[in-house]
């Protein structure tokens, strides 16, 4: 019996040495230690052999199995050891490879501007309001001293929706009038209206037929043209920094008397004089005054106890002043090479 054995163990190992796959090892193994198996068979043939003879043949079909399992084993290893290594082949990954791109985005600097204002306004407690781009002649003209026929219009000529009571805004300052006509009366009225609105215009370096304004309006006791500038001042110096004069000319706006132009320091040349403020040191950037007293009647405050200070300006002029922008249309021709440029300069 030991010579069938020997020829079994023969046989299987040289059987399991010439496996190809996995697969083949795996059918050896069930095939042979299996409990059909002929290792299993041979056991049966114990039950003819006396205690000694048991003992000894126990010892030879145990050495058996452990041999084949160990070959399976090892054969097992090999084909999974080389399937591992020719997967992680395949899969190599060249990390000197240069990655793929993903391009970042960043805040438009119209919106930044607009949110450092806001931020400067909020921070003496004014409300940021919203108003409708299209909107009713009444608001946008007329509930602001500019009647049909004033000659005013020419300078603010745009879209008509409907006939000729529906328009695009030309301004933000109909905001002013809805801001009043909602608050009832009541004071105190702090609001900025960053909004667009739109003129007729030829677009060139600096028109653009659509533009961002940001409208404010204060309305109180006793307020004064120091009021409004003692606003500006902390409006600039808090975005060009300590250094930003503010002035005041005097100027003519329908819906406000007095009214004056805001001008400050040059921000390009800190004020020497140069080719941006066209040598002068200043540059116009506001439009202010202390509220008509017929506005402030006609939307329900009465001038003999109410009085207030209105500014508007262009968002597009501030950003353009703040990142040394020279055309308008920069920040319109969605051509995003350009307005990339300033983003990323403001972020280094
Ligand atoms: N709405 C004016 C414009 O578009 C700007 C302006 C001037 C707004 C004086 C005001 C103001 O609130 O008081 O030219």
């Amino acid at each position: 019996m030991k010579e069938q054995v020997e020829k079994l163990k023969s046989e299987v190992l040289q059987k399991i040495e010439s496996a190809k796959d996995l697969k083949e090892v795996n059918d050896l193994r069930v095939e042979y230690l299996g409990k059909k198996g002929p290792i299993n068979e041979l056991t049966s043939h114990m039950r003819e052999l006396d205690a000694e003879g048991k003992k000894e043949f126990g010892m030879v079909l145990n050495d058996l199995k452990q041999t084949v399992t160990a070959a399976l084993d090892e054969k097992k290893n090999a084909f999974e050891t080389a399937e591992l290594n020719a997967k992680l082949q395949s899969e190599k990954i060249d990390v000197t490879l240069p990655a793929t791109k993903i391009p970042v985005g960043a805040p438009n600097i119209l919106e930044k501007i607009i949110e450092e204002v806001e931020e400067v306004f909020m921070s003496m407690g004014y409300d940021i309001v919203d108003g409708p781009e299209v909107e009713l002649d009444k608001y946008n003209f007329e509930m602001l001293n500019i009647p049909k026929g004033h000659p005013a219009r020419d300078a603010q000529d745009t879209f008509y929706i409907e006939g000729e009571e529906i328009l695009l805004r030309s301004q933000t300052s109909p905001v002013q009038v809805r801001t009043m006509l909602k608050g009832k009366g009541e004071v105190p009225i702090r609001m900025i209206c960053p909004g667009k609105t739109y003129r007729r215009d030829d677009d060139d370096a600096s028109h653009s037929h659509q533009f961002m304004q940001i409208e404010g309006l204060l309305v109180d006791n006793n307020i004064s043209l120091s009021d409004l500038k003692g606003t500006m001042n902390i409006l600039f110096k808090r975005l060009f920094g300590d250094k930003c004069e503010v002035r005041f000319r005097p100027s003519y706006y329908q819906f406000t008397e007095p009214s004056v132009e805001v001008d400050v320091t040059c921000v390009n040349c800190g004020g020497k004089g140069c080719s941006v403020c066209k040598h002068t040191g200043w540059v116009t950037v506001v439009g202010a005054g202390i509220v008509h007293p017929h506005v402030l009647e006609m939307s329900g405050y009465d001038p003999n106890i109410w009085s207030g200070f209105a500014f508007g300006f262009g968002a597009e002029r501030l950003a353009m002043m703040k990142y040394g922008i020279d055309d308008i249309r920069v920040f319109y021709n969605t051509d995003l090479r350009e307005t990339k440029i300033f983003d990323r300069e403001d972020e280094e």
